[in-house]
C-alpha cells in the first residue's frame, strides 16, 4: 500500500475533474492537501470531502504572476510542498480561422506559464524538504495532432519538454518531474461536446485500443505513482493514460 503520511501536496485545478480526483487519491493514502483553483465553492466541497484537514487556495492562473504569487502563499502556509500536481488547465478548441492572438496567450498562460513559475518558485522549498516529486498533467494531444486545437497542443508539447528540462534541473537536488498524458476522459472539458455531438462517445471510444473512454481516477492513480516512492527512480518522463490511444492503432485491420 502506497503511504503518503506526512507528505503535502498542492494540486491545481482540483475543483473538479482529474485535479479532484487525484486530491481524493493522495488524501486517501495520507498526504495533507493544499487545493488550488478559481472557484471557491467547489474547492471547499472537496475539501470537505477529504478525509483529512484540506487548505484552499483561491487563485486565477491565467493572470501574469499568479503562479509565483501561488507559490508565496503555499510557502507562507505550510512552508513547502513534497507533492506538486500541475493540473489546471483548459483546452481552447478553435479552428485555425477561428485562433486568434488572445486565445494562444489565454491558453500558454494557464497551461504552461503558471506551471514552470508555480514549480521554480517552490523547488527550494521541496529541495530543503530533502526533494519531492512534480507530476505535470500533459494530454495525448501533444503528440497525436488533434483537429482544431492547435494552441492546446502546443502547451502540452511544451509541458512535456519541460518536464524534461525540469528533471535535469531539480534532478541534483532529489525532485522527481514526470508528466501525464490522459487520453478521452470523462470530465467537464468534454460535457458540453458530448451532448450536442452526434456519435462523439462511440467514434473517440472506437480510436482507443482499450475501447473506452477514461475516467478522472484512472489519470489520478498514475498520478499517485509518480507521487509515491514506487517511482523512485523515474524522471523525466511522460506516461500516456490514454487506454492506447497515443501510441496503438486502433482502427479494424483486415488480418488476410
Ligand atoms: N479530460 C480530458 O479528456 C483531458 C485529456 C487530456 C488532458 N487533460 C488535462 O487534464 C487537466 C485537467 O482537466 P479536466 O479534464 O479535469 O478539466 P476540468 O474538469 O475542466 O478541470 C479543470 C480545472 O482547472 C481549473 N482551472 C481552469 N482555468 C483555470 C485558471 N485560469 N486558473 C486556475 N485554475 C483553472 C478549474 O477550476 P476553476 O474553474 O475553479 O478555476 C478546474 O479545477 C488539464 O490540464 C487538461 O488539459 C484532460
Amino acid at each position: 500500500m502506497i503511504d503518503l503520511s506526512g507528505k503535502t501536496a498542492l494540486v491545481t485545478g482540483a475543483s473538479r475533474g482529474i485535479g479532484e480526483a487525484t486530491a481524493k487519491v493522495l488524501d486517501r493514502a495520507g498526504a495533507r492537501l493544499l487545493l488550488s483553483g478559481r472557484t471557491v465553492e467547489d474547492l471547499e466541497r472537496v475539501a470537505a470531502e477529504l478525509t483529512q484537514p484540506a487548505t484552499v487556495l483561491v487563485a486565477d492562473l491565467s493572470q501574469p504572476g499568479s503562479g509565483t504569487e501561488l507559490a508565496q502563499r503555499v510557502l507562507a502556509t505550510t512552508g513547502g510542498v513534497d507533492i506538486l500536481v500541475n493540473n489546471a488547465g483548459i483546452p481552447m478548441r478553435r479552428t485555425p480561422s477561428q485562433l486568434t492572438e488572445a486565445d494562444v496567450d489565454e491558453v500558454f498562460a494557464i497551461n504552461v506559464r503558471a506551471l514552470v513559475m508555480l514549480t521554480v518558485a517552490l523547488g527550494p522549498s521541496m529541495a530543503a524538504r530533502g526533494g519531492g516529486s512534480v507530476i505535470n498533467v500533459s494530454s495525448v494531444a501533444a503528440i497525436r495532432g488533434p483537429l482544431g486545437r492547435v494552441a492546446y497542443a502546443g502547451t502540452k508539447g511544451a509541458v512535456d519538454a519541460m518536464t524534461r528540462a525540469l528533471a535535469a534541473d531539480l534532478g541534483p537536488v532529489g525532485i522527481r518531474v514526470n508528466s501525464v498524458a490522459p487520453g478521452i476522459i470523462t470530465t467537464a472539458i468534454w460535457e458540453q461536446s458530448r451532448r450536442s455531438v452526434p456519435g462523439l462517445i462511440e467514434d473517440l471510444a472506437e480510436q482507443v485500443a482499450l475501447k473506452r473512454w477514461g475516467s478522472a481516477e484512472d489519470v489520478a492513480d498514475t498520478v499517485l505513482f509518480f507521487a509515491s516512492d514506487l517511482s523512485r527512480y523515474v524522471t523525466g518522463e511522460t506516461l500516456g493514460v490514454d487506454g492506447g490511444m497515443g501510441k496503438v492503432g486502433a482502427s479494424p485491420c483486415p488480418t488476410s
